[in-house]
């Protein structure tokens, strides 16, 4: 049977979207379980996601401090091996304990790290973390999560989710939030938007030739034009 144009066109269409229709912000669905086994989701006792991390053992995971702050370590539940959070694949610890870099007080402030550590290990690869002088201006970095698509969305996909992304100049980020701090933070985001991490992406790792280089930690709105996200730049707190 021989289609005319124009159904085969509407055909891909709306068949497409299903697998690859922008997430995170304009980002594209994780389908490989064994591209990310480091990711992990934090969920509430109830099973809410809320933000994202990554194992740095079988017993550590490093997410945002302000996914964890103000939380006791019992109320957070770390998912592991599960791409689909409406499965129950893969395996769930709680927290025992977390540490917080001393005096952080919120993400535009810096310090934004935290790092946990797990009733039951996990059995899945950990993520290396990038050498001190990993070289980042004019890189791409992948950044990976749960969070919404919209800055608006208020319904979440339960599909992990990941994006490609430039490093903004730290000059350029200086000028977008005076509170930027070359330190403690770096920016990744596109000039025109479109493409970027979101609310609950928070915590979540952004990995750079298979490296934790950055934490998704705050901004303005959501892959907004000339607003890129601001990560936490992971090498001054870790090695
Ligand atoms: N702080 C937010 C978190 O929950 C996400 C920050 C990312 N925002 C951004 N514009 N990149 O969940």
């Amino acid at each position: 049977m021989r289609l005319p144009a124009a159904v085969l066109a509407l055909l891909v269409l709306t068949v497409i979207p299903a697998h690859g229709a922008p997430r995170i912000v304009g980002g594209v669905v994780v389908d490989d379980p064994d591209e990310a086994p480091w990711m992990v989701a934090l969920t509430t006792s109830s099973g809410r996601q809320f933000c994202g991390g990554a194992l740095l053992g079988s017993r550590w995971v490093v997410t945002a401090a302000h996914c964890v702050q103000g939380r006791t370590p019992g109320s957070i539940t770390v998912v592991g091996g599960r791409l689909d959070l409406l499965t129950d694949g893969g395996s769930t610890s709680v927290a025992a304990s977390y540490r917080l870099v001393d005096g952080y007080s919120a993400p535009s402030r810096g310090k934004d790290i935290a790092v946990l550590t797990l009733v039951e290990p996990m059995p899945y690869r950990s993520l290396p973390v990038a050498a001190p002088g990993v070289h980042m201006s004019g890189s791409v970095g992948t950044v990976y999560g749960w969070g919404r698509q919209a800055e608006n969305d208020t319904n979440k996909s339960p599909l992990l989710h990941k994006a490609y992304i430039p490093i903004v100049p730290d000059e350029q980020c200086a000028a977008t939030y005076a509170q930027f701090d070359a330190r403690a933070m770096f920016c990744a985001g596109y000039p025109d938007g479109g493409i970027g991490s979101c609310i609950d992406d928070s915590g979540g790792p952004f990995v750079i030739d298979g490296r934790l280089a950055g934490i998704v930690s705050w901004g303005l709105g959501c892959a907004r034009p000339n607003a890129p996200g601001v990560y936490t730049r992971v090498t001054t707190y870790l090695s």
